[in-house]
């Protein structure tokens, strides 16, 4: 196995080296005082305002991709191979303006300004991806970034007007596009990273297997995949997590395929990348798709790290439970097959040994019969940890409740199924009153805890009215009349 002992990436459009720091350093802290390079701010430091937005490209099958990344809690070490581009390359040669700064100009869309760097980035990410927005899309683009001054509608407006400053065709990512391949290929070595001083500081496989004999020799490893959750750990917690095992950059876990009718996905993929997949086979995950984190979270985390983290309130579990999937673990050479629900033993333990990792997801596709849906109680909608979330999916034939699986989050100390309300709708008629009354089997399943989030009164209330939603949302044919004050 070739080692290398040193990171390799563009910034703008400087090649960088380094060959010593630390796990826990993260690309913002790098840029504003390794580099000087402080147009990328610090607001938050954990993810939710920003303000620290770049761009990250790499390459994706022989083609570059740039997403907008948080730099606040993205590690160093995760670049090795990628072109950083910063705000400060936006100016042109000649001190001009960016198309998109000319826009957030001319529409008064920056006031005391310490926001505008990040809203630019994303609204450039935007640009190049689609030049010709629509507003909802321009919201979509701007949730995971906070202005506490202009107010959102002369951003939005912007956003709108960039078209009128340029095109993206002479901008000069894509100009130099063929050039910046050609030169991140010559990084790409097949290496297994290591970063050491007296001691293991970040460990990068060099692929899966790599990565499988890593965990064996360094077990108590902490695995890095979109830093979403491990980057607040250091940020907020000033936890160490070296040696740090990053494993964002493996193509292995990011494959996605459909084989006899199930969605079968690496743990690696991103909550962008596996989106076109479920707006194909699970339409009704659009708009809960759209609720997860902001723009520049969904580019980095990861469903495998949603799952593993363990939280009770994520929100992939729900889901995935309620469609009976599955997750494929590896140690060593060694595989195993669990039913994802299965996995959630306790609040903050899971079964994962030691040395083992999260490979795949498995997903049935649904048939015909199959009524499903996904829905997220927040305090805000966009941008916000749920307070409870569900998924439901329901066998319905013949008007009779054949099979149904529901599974919440936010009410019990993992991620769990309703199985008492579950068996009490089975076999039953697909009307109202089965819904009312297995609604009230949810105070047999779950004891929720209050906390700043939500009481338990209130998640207990909501996740009855959930179900009477779902039944609405699927039989408005024979919609029977609902007494309202009978289901809160
Ligand atoms: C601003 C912000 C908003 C967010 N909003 C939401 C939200 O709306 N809904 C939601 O559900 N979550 C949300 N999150 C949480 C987070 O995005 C997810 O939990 C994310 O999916 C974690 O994935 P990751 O790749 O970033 O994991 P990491 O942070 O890299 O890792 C998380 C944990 O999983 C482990 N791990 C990762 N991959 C594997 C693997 N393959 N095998 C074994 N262990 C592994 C790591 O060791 C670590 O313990 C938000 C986070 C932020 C910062
Ligand atoms: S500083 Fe707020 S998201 Fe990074
Ligand atoms: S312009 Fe001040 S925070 Fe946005």
């Amino acid at each position: 196995m070739q080692i290398r002992n040193e990171i390799k990436f563009i910034l703008n459009n400087r090649d960088i080296t380094l060959d010593a720091f630390e796990a826990e350093q993260t690309l913002l802290d790098f840029l504003r005082l390794d580099q000087q390079l402080i147009g990328t701010k610090e607001g938050c430091a954990e993810g939710d305002c920003g303000a620290c937005t770049v761009l990250v490209g790499r390459l994706v099958n022989g083609g570059l991709k740039y997403e907008i990344v948080n730099a606040c809690i993205r590690f160093l070490a995760s670049l090795d191979g990628c072109h950083v581009v910063t705000i400060e390359y936006l100016s042109g040669s000649n001190g001009d303006l960016h198309p998109v700064q000319k826009a957030m100009v001319e529409c008064h869309a920056s006031q005391c300004g310490f926001c505008t760097p990040g809203f630019v980035m994303s609204l450039y990410s935007l640009w190049m991806e689609n030049s010709n927005p629509s507003k909802r899309e321009v919201e979509i683009a701007v949730q995971g970034n906070l202005c506490r001054c202009t107010g959102y509608e002369p951003i939005i407006n912007a956003a709108l007007a960039v078209n009128k400053f340029g095109n993206p065709i002479s901008d000069q990512l894509i100009t130099e596009r063929e050039n910046t391949i050609k030169n991140l290929s010559k990084l790409q070595d097949n290496a297994r990273v290591v970063i050491r001083d007296s001691t293991i500081k970040s460990i990068l496989p060099a692929n899966i297997d790599d990565l499988a004999d890593v965990l064996i020799d360094q077990p108590s490893a902490t695995i890095v995949a979109g830093a979403t959750d491990v980057g607040l750990w250091v940020t907020k917690f000033l936890k160490p997590i070296s040696p740090a095992l990053f494993i964002g950059h493996l193509t292995d876990l990011k494959k996605i395929e459909v084989k006899d009718d199930v969605l079968i996905f690496g743990a690696g993929v991103t909550y962008t990348e596996i989106q076109e997949y479920l707006s194909k086979f699970f339409p009704f995950l659009d708009n809960y798709w759209d609720r997860i984190a902001g723009w520049q979270v969904r580019n980095m985390g990861t469903i495998g790290g949603n799952i593993a983290n363990g939280s009770p309130i994520g929100d992939t579990p729900p889901v995935l439970i309620a469609l009976n999937s599955e997750i494929i673990l590896r140690k060593g050479n060694q595989t195993r097959v669990l039913p994802i629900e299965k996995f959630f033993i306790e609040y903050g333990k899971q079964d994962l040994k030691k040395s083992e990792f999260i490979l795949s997801i498995r997903v049935p596709l649904p048939n015909k019969d199959q009524l499903n849906s996904a829905y997220k109680i927040s305090k805000r909608s966009e941008d916000d940890i749920s307070t409870l979330a569900v998924g439901i999916s329901m066998g319905v034939e013949s008007g009779k409740i054949k099979d149904c699986r529901i599974a919440f989050g936010g009410m019990a100390a993992t991620p769990k199924r309703a199985l008492m309300t579950e068996n009490s709708l089975k076999g039953k008629t697909w009307c109202n009153k089965t819904i009312y009354e297995a609604s009230r089997m949810l105070d047999e399943d779950f004891s929720p805890l209050s906390d700043w989030r939500a009481t338990k009164e209130y998640r207990i209330s909501v996740a009855r009215n959930l179900l009477h939603r779902f039944f609405l949302e699927h039989d408005l044919d024979t919609l029977e009349p609902i007494q309202i004050h009978s289901i809160v």
